[in-house]
């Protein structure tokens, strides 16, 4: 993958850019020590860099898979001007086997695959690039409507606890959880944002705290492990996650750790959000069972910032995601409204409503 520096200043807001008929993506394994961008030409690298982690979060994942189908109908139209629909399936299934879990990356592919599938003749480039862009900005959109939402179920001020990234870098911009924080924040209602590190990968020490901190949101990052005993000094009135895929029950798969904290919100009175676009809800999937947990490296838990840490010889099991049962959340809130105390009802009820 080829690494590049772009001449514009770097934020979360540019995190996945189209510029010169091209995708970059700011490379989030190196945030925030460097500040560089990975260039995708083809699908391939796109696939590759959803694979390798370079962007990640459910909603980017989405958006990027997104473009990587308009880089992919590119190159198929150019080699062959009436089988180029056919081919693209291939193309399909190398982004689908990049990531297991957010079902975002599988809205977005079947996304693309309908509008290409409703196209005439001729380049079908600028109608699937005109469909990518539309999904960015609705994303964003989307998420300050849902920011919106969630604000209004929080009585301030309080300090909250959140868990991953789900900022600008996780989405189409504002965030998720994030998102509900941010605006929860302007309304004053926010006096501490608690940011589980997020062990293996650290996505809340390197991205969440990298995104609070240039916001001047007040935070601090503690070690996954003393969500709980946070919980229990007081002070907080909720825990606000996102979500790579919930279920039609409204079981919540979110990274690892979530499910913990879920359980310790519940023990403690501390009330349980999840803030997530519609594209993550899954209706096909009928329970968080049935949900696909990614499974990723034992080395990724072995060692610590490339060190490693564990010895020769010991093993590790690495889930990155976990199901919390709906029983365990307060509210799902998505670009639409809230969903209290979510069950299979009320789920079927907020995804037939427009
Ligand atoms: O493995 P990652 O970094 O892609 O996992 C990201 C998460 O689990 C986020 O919390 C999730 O996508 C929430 S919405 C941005």
């Amino acid at each position: 993958m080829q690494e590049v520096t772009l001449d514009i200043p770097v934020s979360a807001d540019v995190a996945l850019l189209w510029r010169d008929d091209r995708l970059y993506l700011l490379d989030q394994r190196l945030l925030p020590r460097r500040e560089v961008f990975i260039e995708c030409c083809d699908v391939q690298t796109t696939a590759e860099a959803i694979r390798a982690m370079v962007v990640r979060g459910a909603p980017a994942i989405g958006i990027a898979a997104a473009y990587g189908m308009v880089l992919a109908a590119r190159d198929r139209y150019a080699r062959d001007r009436a089988g180029w629909r056919e081919a693209l399936q291939a193309d399909m299934q190398i982004l689908a086997a990049a990531r297991p879990t957010a079902v975002n990356l599988f809205w977005a592919i079947a996304r693309l695959r309908e509008r290409a599938a409703g196209l005439g003749d001729g380049d079908p480039v600028p109608a699937l690039l005109g469909e990518a862009m539309a999904m960015h900005r609705q994303d964003r959109a989307d998420n300050q409507r849902m920011g919106g939402f969630g604000a209004e179920l929080i009585v301030g001020p309080t300090a909250v606890i959140t868990h991953c990234n789900t900022g600008g870098l996780a989405t189409g911009g504002w965030g998720t959880a994030l998102g509900v924080i941010r605006s929860a924040c302007q309304q004053g209602k926010i006096s501490m944002v608690y940011a589980d590190e997020t062990r293996p990968w650290l996505q809340g020490a390197r991205l969440t705290a990298w995104e609070l901190a240039r916001d001047a949101i007040p935070v601090k990052l503690m070690a996954d492990s003393a969500a709980a005993a946070r919980m229990a000094a007081g002070g907080v009135g909720w825990v606000i996650v996102g979500s790579d895929r919930i279920a039609a029950n409204g079981d919540v798969a979110n990274k690892i750790g979530t499910y913990g904290l879920a359980v310790a919100a519940r023990h403690h009175g501390v009330k349980f959000m999840v803030a997530a676009p519609t594209s993550t809800i899954d209706m096909q999937t009928p329970d968080g069972a049935a949900i696909p947990i990614e499974e990723r490296p034992a080395e990724e838990v072995l060692q610590c910032a490339g060190q490693r840490t564990a010895a020769e010889g010991v093993g590790a099991w690495n889930p990155v995601f976990d199901v919390t049962p709906a029983a365990l959340v307060d509210a799902i809130v998505t670009e639409r409204g809230v969903i209290e105390r979510p069950d299979r009802a009320r789920l079927a009820a907020h995804m037939a409503a427009d």
